[in-house]
């Protein structure tokens, strides 16, 4: 038996053990500590009283209080379809000039529309739907196919050059490669595309140029973008005069889509989207390029 020893440092007594003449304290956990644990045991054995706990087979401890996440998530999405539903209908139902005019449907169009074109549209249109080469830019105001929600609802419902029978066809020949029109002339008629919304190229060293690519123009393309260059939406035929450019309006890309033609894709959305999805889609499209700067 070891003889009882009082540090008389701390007031602790030792516990007899001794290394090298340094003495083991004896200093139990604290009682707090204790009551802290006990506590906590009660109250697991308590929760897994009233809670789903263990797995049992095939099953599991259900706990006294039927509390089950499964129902409470359905009952959850239950009421959120429920209020869908409501506002739902009233998109699907009233004309597209009601819904523009109402801020609270207009609101809806714009919190459902925002994740609906980040899931379809924005790997193409980009997120803020501005668009990039070859990708038109959905908020210019300048629109291939017509810019009434009509119009905007049929491009999605059918696509462009897409797999869908009534598909949108657009078709800009290939005038050089395929040997429409000489080397000379796809240079001189890229000229004058440019110096239509460009002034400078008119009065600067490819002036000759452009004017002998008026009468090319003239010939072989005001058939589609018309004899003012102005395009036409019936054929989705761009409007050359404007700043909006799907493949760029810098002399080499304009020449480009001279020489090699352009044939944009644009899937049909009819298989992919509802009919509500496109209707909202439409909306939030016009929506934003109204509201772009
Ligand atoms: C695979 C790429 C791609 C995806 C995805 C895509 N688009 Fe397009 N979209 C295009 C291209 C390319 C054009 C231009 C086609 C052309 O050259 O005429 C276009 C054209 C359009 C037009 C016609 C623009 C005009 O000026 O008339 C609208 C509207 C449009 N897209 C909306 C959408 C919406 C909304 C979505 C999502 C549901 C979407 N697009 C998804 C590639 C895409
Ligand atoms: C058969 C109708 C048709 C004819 C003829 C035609 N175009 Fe086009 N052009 C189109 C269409 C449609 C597009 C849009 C292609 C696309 O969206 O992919 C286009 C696009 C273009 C573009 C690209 C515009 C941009 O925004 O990037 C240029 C430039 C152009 N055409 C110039 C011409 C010139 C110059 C001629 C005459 C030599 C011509 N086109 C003849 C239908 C035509």
């Amino acid at each position: 038996m070891a003889v009882e020893e009082r540090d008389p440092h701390s007031g602790y007594l030792t516990t007899g053990h001794e290394w090298n003449g340094i003495k083991e304290l004896n200093t139990p956990v604290p009682r707090v500590v204790f009551v802290f644990l006990a506590l906590t045991f009660a109250f697991s054995l308590v929760y897994w009283l009233l809670m789903p706990s263990f797995p049992v087979g095939t099953t599991y401890l259900k706990g006294l209080l039927g509390v089950d996440q499964r129902t409470a998530v359905t009952e959850e999405l239950r009421r959120a379809s429920a209020s869908r539903a409501a506002w739902a209908r009233r998109i699907e139902t009233a004309d597209y000039a009601t819904i523009r005019a109402d801020p609270n449907l207009m609101g809806l169009v714009r919190e459902t529309g925002r994740p609906l074109f980040g899931d379809n549209c924005a790997v193409c249109h980009g997120t803020d739907a501005k668009g990039g080469p070859g990708f038109p830019n959905l908020t210019s105001g300048s629109w291939l196919w017509g810019g009434k929600p009509e119009d905007v609802a049929r491009t999605l419902q059918v696509g462009i050059n897409a797999a869908h029978p009534d598909t949108r066809a657009s078709q800009m020949l290939a005038f050089g490669r395929d040997g429409m029109l000489s080397r000379e002339d796809v240079d001189a008629v890229a000229a004058y595309v440019q110096s239509l919304s460009d002034r400078s190229v008119s009065s600067g060293p490819d002036a000759a140029s452009a004017a002998a690519g008026a009468k090319v123009f003239a010939s072989k393309c005001v058939a589609c973008h018309g004899p003012a260059a102005k395009g036409s939406t019936s054929i989705g035929a761009p409007d050359l005069t404007d700043a909006f450019w799907i493949y760029g309006g810098d002399r080499s890309s304009i020449r480009a889509s001279i020489w090699g033609g352009r044939q944009g894709h644009m899937p049909s959305w009819e298989a992919r989207l509802t009919d509500l999805d496109r209707k909202i889609l439409t909306l939030y499209v016009l929506d934003l390029g109204a509201r772009a700067p």
